[in-house]
C-alpha cells in the first residue's frame, strides 16, 4: 500500500460540539500530520512524532494551510446544476419555473453523465468530497450520477426522485414504475464500491397515497438503504400537504403514515415544524438536513439550529443546490451562521466545521467513514488556506487563535480557499 504524510495546521473531533463542550471536542494542532495508508487514514498526530515514526513516507508540506476532513453535502440536486441562481421565485414556482423544465432533459443518458460530472467536479473544488443527492425520475439520471461518482473514487448517496403527480407528464413515474425502477436501481448500485442508495420520494405533494406506500414497502424490504426527500420547508407547501393528506396530522405524518419514517431517513430543511414532529423525529433517531442557503435563497425561513442540536436528532448540513445559491459549503457554514444570529445565537466555528464533516456524515449515518480526520476512516481530506484572498489575510493576520484565523474563511471564503483535495486516499 502507498503511504503518504500530509503536514499542516489539522482540525479534528472525538464528539458533538453541540452536545458537549467545543473545547474538549475539537482538536487543533498549529503543526499536525496525518498519515494516508492506501484509501485509509492510518495516524493523525504531531508533524514531528509522525515523521520520526514513518521517516521513509512522501511528504506534502501544506505550511500553515488546515488539513480538514473533506466536506460531506447531505442534500443536494445534481439534475440542478445548471439552474443554479435562477432568479425571483419561492418554492412552488421556482419548481414550475425552472426546476422541472430543467429535469425533463434527463432521459438523456449523455446529457446526464455530463452534468453529472460537472457537478462532482465542482463540488471537489470547493472541497465537498461527498454528495447526497437526488436525481430525476430517470433511471438514466441515476446510472449517469453513481458512473460518475465511482469514476472518481467519490463516496456518495444518491436516489431515483419519484412523482406521479403535480408535476409535468414528462416528469411523471406511477406508483408501480416507482417501485420497480427504485428496485432494479438500488439492487444495482447499493452498496457497490462506495455509493449508498437512498429511495427518493422527492415530498408528499408530488406523490400520490399510492406511491408513498409503494415506496415505504420497498425500504421495509430494504432497510439498509437510506431514504431521503423534503419536510416542512415552506409556509404555502405546508398548507398545500395539508389539502391534499386532510386525514394526516401533520406534514411528518404523511411520510409516517406510509412507512416512511425511520432511522435512515433524511428530511430535507425541516424548518416549520410542529412539537409532534419533533419528538417523532427524535423518537426515532432521524436526521433533519440544514440548508441555509437555499432556504435564504427561496425565502423559506430560519431554521432552528441550537434548537434541534438539543434533541436526539441528527442533524446534517448542505448546500441544496440548485434551490441553494452556492457550492460552497463554506458559504453554507456562513449561512448557517447567519441564521442563526437572526435567532439569536451565535454558532463558534467549531460548530460549523463539525456540521459539514461529521454532523453530516452523522446524518447519513456513516460516522467514522467519512467526514472524519481520524484513524481508520476513509482518506477523503479538504486542505484550506486560511489567506485565500487579500480581505481573509488582513483579516486572519491578527487572530491569535485558530478559530479567529479560521471564521473570516467561514465567512468569506470560497473555491479559492480550496488549496488541496483527497479522495480515497488520492490527490485530486
Ligand atoms: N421540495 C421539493 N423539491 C424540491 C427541490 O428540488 N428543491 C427544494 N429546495 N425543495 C424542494
Ligand atoms: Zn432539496
Amino acid at each position: 500500500m502507498t503511504k503518504h504524510l500530509l503536514i499542516g495546521q489539522t482540525l479534528s473531533y472525538s464528539g458533538n460540539p453541540f452536545s458537549s463542550a467545543w473545547e474538549e471536542v475539537s482538536h487543533h494542532s498549529s503543526r499536525g500530520a496525518v498519515l494516508i495508508d492506501g484509501d485509509t487514514i492510518a495516524a493523525v498526530g504531531e508533524a514531528d512524532d509522525l515523521r520520526c515514526a514513518h521517516p521513509d513516507v512522501p511528504v506534502t508540506d501544506y505550511g500553515d494551510a488546515l488539513i480538514t476532513a473533506g466536506f460531506v453535502d447531505a442534500h443536494m440536486h445534481y439534475p440542478q446544476t445548471g439552474i443554479i441562481a435562477s432568479w425571483g421565485k419561492q418554492l412552488i414556482d421556482w419548481l414550475n419555473t425552472y426546476t422541472f423544465p430543467e429535469e425533463s432533459r434527463f432521459h438523456d443518458l449523455a446529457y446526464a453523465e455530463e452534468v453529472a460530472g460537472r457537478t462532482l467536479d465542482l463540488a471537489l473544488a470547493h472541497g465537498t468530497t461527498t454528495l447526497t443527492s437526488f436525481c430525476t425520475i430517470h433511471p438514466e439520471s441515476v446510472d449517469a450520477f453513481f458512473g460518475a461518482a465511482t469514476a472518481r473514487g467519490m463516496a456518495v448517496v444518491a436516489g431515483k426522485t419519484c412523482m406521479d403527480r403535480n408535476a409535468p407528464d414528462t416528469l411523471r413515474d406511477t406508483a408501480q414504475s416507482a417501485y420497480d425502477d427504485s428496485k432494479r436501481l438500488l439492487e444495482k448500485w447499493h452498496g457497490v464500491g462506495r455509493n449508498t442508495y437512498a429511495i427518493t420520494p422527492r415530498f408528499s405533494p408530488t406523490s400520490t397515497p399510492e406511491q408513498l406506500e409503494a415506496l415505504g414497502a420497498l425500504w421495509a424490504k430494504h432497510p439498509d438503504c437510506l431514504m431521503q426527500t423534503h419536510l416542512s420547508e415552506q409556509l404555502p407547501e405546508i398548507e398545500w400537504v395539508k389539502s391534499l393528506f386532510p386525514e394526516c396530522r401533520d406534514y411528518l405524518d404523511t411520510y409516517e403514515r406510509f412507512g416512511l419514517l425511520g432511522k435512515g431517513g433524511l428530511y430535507g430543511h425541516a424548518i416549520h415544524l410542529t412539537e409532534r414532529e419533533i419528538a417523532r423525529l427524535s423518537e426515532v433517531g432521524a436526521s433533519v438536513v440544514h440548508c441555509p442557503t437555499s432556504n435564504t435563497f427561496i425565502g423559506s425561513g430560519l431554521f432552528d439550529l441550537m434548537g434541534l442540536a438539543q434533541s436526539t436528532i441528527r442533524i446534517g448540513l448542505a448546500t441544496d443546490t440548485g434551490g441553494g445559491s452556492n457550492f460552497s459549503m463554506l458559504r453554507t457554514m456562513a449561512t448557517a451562521y447567519e441564521i442563526a444570529q437572526l435567532r439569536g445565537v451565535a454558532v463558534h466555528p467549531s460548530q460549523l466545521m463539525w456540521l459539514a464533516t461529521e454532523g453530516s456524515a452523522s446524518a447519513l449515518h456513516m460516522s467514522g467513514q467519512i467526514g472524519h480526520l481520524g484513524i481508520g476512516a476513509k482518506a477523503d481530506i479538504t486542505v484550506i488556506d486560511l489567506a485565500s484572498t487579500p480581505v481573509i489575510t488582513q483579516r486572519s493576520a491578527r487572530a491569535n487563535d485558530i478559530w479567529d484565523a479560521l471564521f473570516p474563511t467561514i465567512m468569506m471564503g470560497d473555491d479559492r480557499a480550496i488549496r488541496d483535495v483527497w479522495v480515497a486516499g488520492r490527490a485530486v
